[in-house]
């Protein structure tokens, strides 16, 4: 587990920047999270992985710039704020503030 922690926050190491071409995705299990990992144009965005819709996975969808479409219903959610761009989708998936550091994608929560 890539997890280190301080009194107000814990750091959760992803994957490498390599490891997510610009316009794809990459689904990281970490820490009991599922974890959809977006390169947009070389910013990396973390949202839950599943879809709040159904059983899709997000980082198995289809990402068009900064909006991901879910392969089960084609529910659209923008990446960098979570927020539900096309229905059937009603609630927004959830966002984790990430960041680069030594070319690893991490997150803080
Ligand atoms: S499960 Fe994602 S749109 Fe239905």
């Amino acid at each position: 587990m890539n997890v280190s922690a301080s009194p107000d926050r814990t750091e959760i190491v992803l994957c490498s920047a390599a490891d997510v071409a610009p316009g794809t995705a990459l689904k990281v299990e970490e820490a009991g999270l599922e974890l959809a990992v977006f390169n947009v144009d070389g910013t990396f965005y973390v949202t839950d992985d599943q879809c709040t819709h159904g059983p899709g996975s997000l980082s198995e969808g289809f990402l068009d710039g900064d909006i991901v479409e879910c392969n089960f219903h084609q529910g659209q959610f923008n990446v960098r704020t979570g927020a539900v761009v096309m229905p059937p989708c009603i609630d927004p998936v959830k966002t984790y503030p990430a960041f680069l550091r030594g070319g690893k994608v991490i997150i803080a929560i």
